[in-house]
């Protein structure tokens, strides 16, 4: 037979309390999205966050705080049955709400209006009924890239072999965008490419990118324009045809305007000319029969003195 003492069986009850505590810590469960909240800019998000309390309970009894993980600023607090905003940080006052409906049913969402750039990062969910729990999610912010733009330099007086820059811009967008250059084929470009960005004062991005290439004729080059979290955006290209090649057109015009004033003024001297040749031609032969019928004359003149 096995008997226990005393002082083991003490140790035993201790054991199952403190196992009974943990197990009624372990029923307040907090869930909140394990993949980022990716939110547009200037758009409201929704920071879900629900818990399952283990028995009924009065909102007075129920204590929610959300903060921002990294600098444990406060972003909304509720205790005492009402909203605790007195150490609200201060770009989020007017912003945040919390739904007591929701509250009741063991949903602690946050939502958040109006999202910007300087919102991005981790907020951490707490909340206690009669026990506690947290959990910390993502928030993203995304915004869509302007339709890019391609631009030549220089545009005109383009010769095969000259040095060409072609630029791409989009403004507007967040996160970082990738560019990727791309000639006719689809084939993807990687040689002299400068992509640079500048953020705007709301945190959004312009970026440009410049590829430099060597011009050949009829190619075609297009930008395209990834965002890490739209996908996809969007691409311009520009292509090189003959036109913009060879002689500039002004140049072309005046040229053959010049070659054909040239050759109008030629014929016109030639028509001039042989005229004039013909001309003083017809005059030598009239002086030169005058002259004749004159010496004739004169002759018969002599021979009529002979005659006589
Ligand atoms: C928040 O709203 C109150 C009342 O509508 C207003 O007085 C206060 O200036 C607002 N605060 C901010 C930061 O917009
Ligand atoms: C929690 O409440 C928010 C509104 O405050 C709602 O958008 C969300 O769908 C609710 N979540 C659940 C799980 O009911
Ligand atoms: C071009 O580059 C992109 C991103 O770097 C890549 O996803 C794609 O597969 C490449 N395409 C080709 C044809 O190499
Ligand atoms: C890159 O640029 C340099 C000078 O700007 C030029 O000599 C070189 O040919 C270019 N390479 C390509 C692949 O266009
Ligand atoms: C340029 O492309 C046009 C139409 O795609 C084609 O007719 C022409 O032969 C091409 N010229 C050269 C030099 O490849």
């Amino acid at each position: 037979m096995c008997s226990l003492n005393p002082p083991s069986m003490t140790m035993l009850s201790l054991l199952l309390t403190a196992m009974m505590a943990l197990q009624t810590m372990a029923v307040m469960e907090l869930n909140v999205p394990d993949q980022p909240v990716v939110v547009l800019h200037g758009r409201d998000a929704v920071l879900d966050c629900s818990f399952s309390p283990t028995s009924a309970f009065k909102l007075s009894d129920l204590t929610v705080f959300w903060q921002l993980t990294d600098t444990k600023r406060s972003v909304h607090g509720y205790w005492g049955g009402s909203d605790q905003l007195a150490d609200q940080a201060e770009r989020f006052a007017n912003r945040t709400s919390l739904s007591p409906a929701q509250l009741g049913l063991g949903n602690a969402s946050l939502l958040l209006s109006s999202v910007v750039v300087a919102d991005e990062g981790s907020y951490t969910c707490f909340v206690r009924v009669q026990d506690y729990a947290s959990a910390a999610l993502l928030l993203q912010v995304a915004a869509p890239y302007s339709k890019p733009v391609v631009t030549l330099e220089p545009e005109s007086s383009l010769r095969p072999g000259d040095e060409l820059a072609l630029t791409c811009v989009a403004y507007g967008g967040y996160p970082e965008a990738d560019v990727i250059w791309q000639d006719g084929s689809g084939r993807n470009l990687t040689d002299n490419i400068t992509t640079s960005l500048v953020a705007n004062e709301e945190g959004l991005f312009t970026v440009t990118s410049v590829l430099t290439v060597v011009l050949e004729p009829n190619s075609t080059y297009s930008c395209r324009l990834i965002n890490p979290l739209l996908g996809e955006e969007g691409h311009a290209f520009v292509t090189i045809t003959g036109q913009n090649i060879a002689f500039p057109p002004v140049a072309l015009w005046v040229t053959v305007g010049l070659a054909v004033c040239l050759l109008v003024l030629l014929i016109a001297l030639a028509a001039v000319c042989s005229r004039k040749i013909k001309e003083s031609c017809e005059e030598a032969r009239r002086e030169a029969e005058e002259a004749k019928e004159l010496e004739e004359e004169e002759s018969k003149t002599a021979m009529t003195l002979l005659n006589s």
